[in-house]
Formats: structure tokens, sequence, C-alpha cells
């Protein structure tokens, strides 16, 4: 009886598909190091563009909030990714993305 919650709160980690990265950034990195380090391993960039970004995530407030907090199985939370460090990111992924 004892392992039923157990396996109950297993069951929810992996429905709610929370993968976390524990990346955490050197205080001197930049953009474009996060980026290389902790995204180009999936997000390899083409032709100079780091990522083809849909229309609603075009916006710096949009790639943060996926930054921070992921998307289903595939694309991981980034909780050590804050501040400076994920606007700086955001902006740069921005700049360097083209819009589908
Ligand atoms: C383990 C692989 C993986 C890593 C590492 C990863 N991503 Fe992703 N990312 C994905 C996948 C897969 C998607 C598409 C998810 C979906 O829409 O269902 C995605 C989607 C995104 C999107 C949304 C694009 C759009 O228009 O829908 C952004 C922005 C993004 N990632 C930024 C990043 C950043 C920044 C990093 C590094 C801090 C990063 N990702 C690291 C796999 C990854």
């Amino acid at each position: 009886m004892r392992k039923i919650p157990l396996l109950m709160v297993c069951a929810l980690i992996v429905l709610s598909g929370c993968s976390r990265d524990k990346y955490m950034p050197e205080a001197s990195a930049t953009p474009e190091i996060i980026f290389k380090e902790a995204c180009a391993k999936c997000h390899t960039p083409v032709n100079g563009k780091v990522m083809a970004l849909s229309p609603s995530m075009a916006n710096t407030e949009a790639i943060i909030d996926r930054i921070r907090n992921g998307k289903g199985f595939s694309m991981p939370a980034f909780p050590n990714l804050m501040g400076d460090s994920v606007e700086g990111l955001a902006q740069y992924i921005l700049e360097n993305s083209e819009t589908k």
C-alpha cells in the first residue's frame, strides 16, 4: 500500500512532461555563449539563423516564458536562466531567428 502514493507522484511528473535542464551559465557568459552551451544541441543554427519562430513566439516575453517553463517532453525548462541572462538570450534569439 505504501508504494501507491509514490507511483502516483511519478506518474504525475511524467504526464506533466516537466523536464528540467540544470544548466547554469558562467557570470561572464554572453547570450551567444549561453545559446551555444545550452540550446544549440537541439536548435542547430541554419544559415546563421538560430531557429524559426512561430509568429506568436516572436517577442521576448514569449521566448522568456518558453525558456523558463519549457514545453511538453521536447523543450526542457531552464529554471537557472533568469534576470539579465534570460533577457539577453531572448533578445539574441529574436534578432537571430527567422519568423515562420
Ligand atoms: C533537448 C532539446 C532542446 C533544448 C536543449 C532546447 N530546446 Fe528549445 N525547443 C525544443 C523543441 C523540440 C521545441 C519545439 C517544442 C514544441 O513546440 O512542441 C523547442 C522550442 C523552442 C522555442 C519556441 C519556438 C517556436 O516558435 O515555437 C524557443 C523560443 C526555444 N525552444 C528556445 C530554446 C532556448 C533559448 C534554449 C536554450 C536555453 C533551448 N530552446 C533549448 C528542444 C530543445
